[in-house]
């Protein structure tokens, strides 16, 4: 694992393009907006249909926003696929016809591997070589410039494209180099975990109700006990087990929590959600795979 810091000079002047303008997509424009990135490098977008969506974000970020796919991907020197898998095979191809020989690929679609997207890139592409392919895998708290973000390169990356890469990712959060065969498990523990903890605040916020408090009140209190333990974790060199123990004494208050918890399956549960989800990310690689038969 490889913690990674990054200059993000070696960004200025460049064009970078968003291809879809989904939830991933506007967390990494507003996170990259919020460094004052976009003074240095163009940011552009584009989606397939909603024409709305790229008003929205034209109006809220400073980017360009192009309803013609051609136009977006044309001169980009990266391209960031921020597609559902299901569309990758066919807008994949149709960007890579249209792109520069030396555009850098970086994708946040889950599951797809980097042989099925060198694949479709070569299909329609003979002139660029084997393409620059980096596939990570962020989470939307890119936003607020804390994801949690993985990625590994295609062999034929060079250290300009990775000076690069880090550049972006840094930018919106803490970021990792790992082998591809872990991304999957990436998939499943961080880049879903935002909406696992949201499920968590949800529930601790109705048992707040449960037990008499009104709900915004409730959710108010699970929100700063959340920061301050996420807080607690990030400064203190315990590992969580320790913290917990430290507050749990035997036959107190948390104690009873911690034991109610075990007894309803708490770890199982959380678990069996991260194989679950990376299941499902193997899946959905294994579909994309099928379709273009690596
Ligand atoms: N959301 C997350 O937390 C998260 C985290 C990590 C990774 N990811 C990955 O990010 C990817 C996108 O997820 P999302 O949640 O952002 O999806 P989303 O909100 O559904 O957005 C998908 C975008 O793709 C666009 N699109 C579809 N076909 C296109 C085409 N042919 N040409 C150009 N644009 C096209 C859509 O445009 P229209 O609206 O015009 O159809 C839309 O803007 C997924 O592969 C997911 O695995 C997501």
């Amino acid at each position: 694992m490889n913690l990674v810091s990054a200059d993000q000079n070696v960004l200025n002047g460049l064009h970078i393009t968003f291809i879809g303008a989904g939830s991933i997509a506007e967390a990494l424009i507003k996170g990259l907006s919020e460094t004052g990135m976009s003074k240095t490098a163009y940011l552009h977008v584009t989606n397939r249909s909603n024409h709305e969506r790229l008003n929205d974000l034209k109006a809220t970020y400073p980017i360009i926003a192009h309803s013609d796919l051609r136009d977006a991907v044309l001169q980009a020197d990266i391209l960031i696929l921020c597609v559902k898998p299901k569309d990758v095979h066919s807008v994949l191809p149709l960007v890579a016809r249209h792109a520069r020989a030396d555009a850098l690929y970086l994708s946040v679609v889950a599951g797809c591997s980097i042989e099925s997207m060198r694949q479709m890139i070569t299909s329609v592409r003979t002139d660029s070589g084997d393409p620059h392919i980096v596939r990570t895998m962020p989470n939307t708290s890119c936003a607020v410039r804390e994801s949690a973000t993985a990625y590994t390169m295609s062999k034929s990356c060079t250290t300009r494209d990775q000076s690069r890469v880090e550049a972006i990712l840094h930018a919106v959060g803490r970021t990792y180099e790992l082998t591809e065969d872990l991304l999957n498990a990436v998939t499943g523990l961080a880049g879903s975990g935002p909406a696992y903890v949201y499920y968590f605040v949800e529930a601790l916020t109705r048992a707040g109700v449960d037990v008499g408090l009104d709900e915004a009140t409730a959710y108010a209190l699970v929100l700063q006990t959340l920061y301050g333990a996420a807080h607690m974790l990030r400064a203190s060199n315990e590992t969580p087990a320790t913290l917990r123990k430290r507050v749990t004494s035997p036959g107190g208050t948390t104690f009873a929590g911690i034991a109610t918890l075990k007894q309803h399956g708490f770890e199982t549960a959380v678990r069996q959600a991260v194989i679950r989800a990376t299941q499902r990310a193997e899946e959905l690689g294994a579909l994309l795979d099928e379709e273009v038969q690596v």
